[in-house]
């Protein structure tokens, strides 16, 4: 039986050390959330965003623009973000409206404002391995290989699934620490084979249940970033948790494992935000 790995506790743990510096330090920071468009799952990570920048002290604002926003419009509100001097952060939910190029929206963001770490400016200083905003949730899955003392050097790490939001930054992020990194995508043309001797694998395709006991080697560590339901409606992940669970030696829970760190990385890429935008980090 594996290691649950508890994302939640850990980031209960990191947003009450920053709510202790916000107060201690009297800080003030700020984030601007843009949901454009109605997709019904952002509604939901916006409320949650929402409600922990409450519990941490950020301020937090939103912005609502219709399905029938234009391009222009929303760069527009971009910009004026961009401009505001007490806004430290600025979130573009994702996804937005078919129509609208994300890509052009995010790199729009001032880099220095940019807490998901989307600009390719941030994209660029991740990949030469310098400090800038590292996307949410491949940094929340690091900080939860740090907490559980979970050595990454030389180790065979799959990721399956290529999104410029979690998987190419996770690629990123292990390599940093030296672990020998393999993406897979719907392309590819043997997951099994691919995933066999695999001794890290991040699952962030979407797919409910797509990688099971039988892929997977024993011992292996297995993070799942999917958000998916069940045919009871209930929450669950891109592994088959009860399967895997008896395989793998460490493990993380949907949900109770990725989520709650994503948010709590966003807590933190603000409070820096604010910080170095303030100059007072060191
Ligand atoms: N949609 C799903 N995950 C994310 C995220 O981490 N950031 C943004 N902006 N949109 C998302």
């Amino acid at each position: 039986m594996s290691v649950l790995l508890n994302g939640k506790e850990l980031a209960m743990e990191i947003r009450l050390k920053l709510k202790e510096k916000v107060e201690k330090e009297k800080l003030s920071p700020m984030l601007a959330v843009i949901l454009c468009g109605d997709d019904e799952a952002s509604k939901v990570y916006v409320r949650n965003k929402s409600k922990a920048c409450d519990e941490v002290g950020i301020k937090f604002e939103e912005y609502l623009l219709p399905n029938e926003t234009t391009q222009e419009e929303l760069l527009e509100l971009i910009d004026k973000l961009n401009n505001d001097e007490k806004v430290d952060g600025i979130l573009l939910q994702s996804p937005i409206p078919a129509g609208l190029n994300i890509q052009e929206a995010f790199a729009r963001i001032s880099p220095e404002k940019d807490v998901d770490g989307f600009n390719p400016y941030n994209v660029g200083k991740l990949t030469i391995g310098e400090d800038g905003f590292v996307p949410c949730t491949p940094y929340g899955i690091m900080k939860i290989f740090e907490k559980y003392n979970i050595d990454l050097e030389g180790k065979k790490a799959v990721i399956v699934g290529r999104s410029n939001i979690v998987g190419k930054p996770m690629a990123q992020c292990l390599l940093s620490k030296n672990a020998t990194v393999t993406i897979c995508h719907s392309k590819t043309k043997d997951l099994k084979e691919e995933l066999k001797d695999a001794d890290v694998i991040v699952a962030a395709v979407g797919k409910r249940a797509i990688i099971t006991a039988d892929m997977v080697k024993e011992g292996a560590v297995i993070i799942d970033v999917g958000m998916n339901r069940n045919d009871e409606g209930k929450l669950c992940g891109d592994v088959d948790f009860d399967g895997v669970s008896k395989k793998a030696s460490y493990i993380t829970p949907v949900p109770g494992g990725v989520g709650p760190m994503t948010i709590a990385m966003l807590m933190n890429n603000v409070v820096k935000a604010h910080e170095l935008r303030h100059m007072k980090r060191d």
